[in-house]
């Protein structure tokens, strides 16, 4: 296959490093080009090229066979999000429209449910998103599933979990660096997904993700944040972080909510298998890789 990965980045680079070592023919885009080497060293071709500018798409060499949307804006504002999210997904799926791939994946946020009562949600779950980055998300998933059924762009969407691994953990992160905080009693849960697992779930639903469909891309275990401080307090030797009041915690781009994401589809319906389940798999490895490199 000749693939495309739109927005190479933390979570595309290894999508395209699997995908390469598979023996597919693999481009991995980017904004800057800052990270054309560590790209080529993986066996991806480095493209350098901006979403939102329309003309710079008819530069790249396709046609591609699969498309993986990973393309993120993680600084900036509102407008930033909708241009990238919305805009330049909207460039992107005319430009495909000449020849479509066979597939196009492209991870979404399960932030664009805005549910706070701790309910379990799943994908038929309304999807009413609290902030207005979680609409421009939501926006975008249906253009995705409008150019499904318009255009036969075969699209399918993962709505991805808080991502971490190898150098992320926003919680995680701010523990480290005595940042933490524990709003109220701690009883919000955190659902989470590892790099690596999402990463593997993109291949899935690149192979065999039904076009038009949503899966949450989850581990198996929503936790209250009290339980993820306590273990990483145990498991370090650490204090735990400071309680502070709900009003308290800091000022967040996204916005406030309190559910379980269920994982339920991605296991049974599209098969896929996590390397780490839990949080504590994942922060194990972790762990021991901040260890071993003299980190922590
Ligand atoms: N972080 C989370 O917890 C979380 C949660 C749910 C879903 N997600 C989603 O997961 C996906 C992967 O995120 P990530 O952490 O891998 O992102 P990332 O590391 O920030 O990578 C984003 C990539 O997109 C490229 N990019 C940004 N703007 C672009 C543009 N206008 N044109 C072309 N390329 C552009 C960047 O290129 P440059 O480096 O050159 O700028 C970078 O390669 C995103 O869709 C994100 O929304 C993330």
């Amino acid at each position: 296959m000749r693939v495309l990965i739109i927005g190479c980045g933390y979570v595309g680079l290894p999508v395209g490093a699997e995908l390469s070592r598979l023996g597919h023919e693999v481009f991995g885009l980017t904004r800057s080009g800052h990270s054309g080497p560590a790209l080529q060293e993986r066996g991806i071709r480095p493209l350098a090229g901006d979403i939102t500018r329309r003309a710079e798409l008819d530069g790249l060499p396709g046609p591609f066979d699969w498309v993986v949307n990973t393309v993120s804006s993680n600084k900036g504002g509102l407008e930033d999000y909708r241009q990238i999210y919305l805009e330049g997904l909207r460039h992107v799926l005319q430009w495909l429209e000449a020849s479509p791939p066979k597939k196009l994946v492209h991870t979404s946020s399960t932030s664009v449910y805005g549910q706070t009562d701790g309910s379990m949600v799943k994908e038929s779950s309304p999807a009413e998103p609290r902030s207005e980055l979680g609409q421009v998300l939501l926006a975008a998933e249906r253009l995705l599933l409008e150019a499904t059924l318009t255009q036969k762009i075969p699209a399918v969407i993962l709505r991805a979990a808080g991502i971490y691994g190898p150098g992320r953990g926003h919680l995680f992160l701010q523990y480290l660096k005595d940042e933490a905080r524990i709003p109220g009693r701690g009883e919000r849960l955190v659902n989470m997904i590892h790099r690596d697992d999402l990463a593997a779930c993109i291949l899935t639903a690149l192979k065999s993700g039904r076009p038009g469909e949503i899966y949450n891309a989850s581990d198996d275990e929503p936790v209250p944040q009290i339980h993820f401080f306590r273990w990483l307090s145990e498991t370090l030797g650490k204090n735990m972080p400071p309680f502070v009041r709900e009003d308290e915690a800091a000022p967040r781009k996204r916005a406030i909510t309190n559910k379980k994401v269920s994982n339920r589809k991605l296991r049974m319906e599209l098969g896929c298998p996590l390397r780490y389940p839990t949080f504590r798999q994942g922060y194990t490895a972790e762990i021991q890789r901040l260890q071993d490199a003299g980190e922590l």
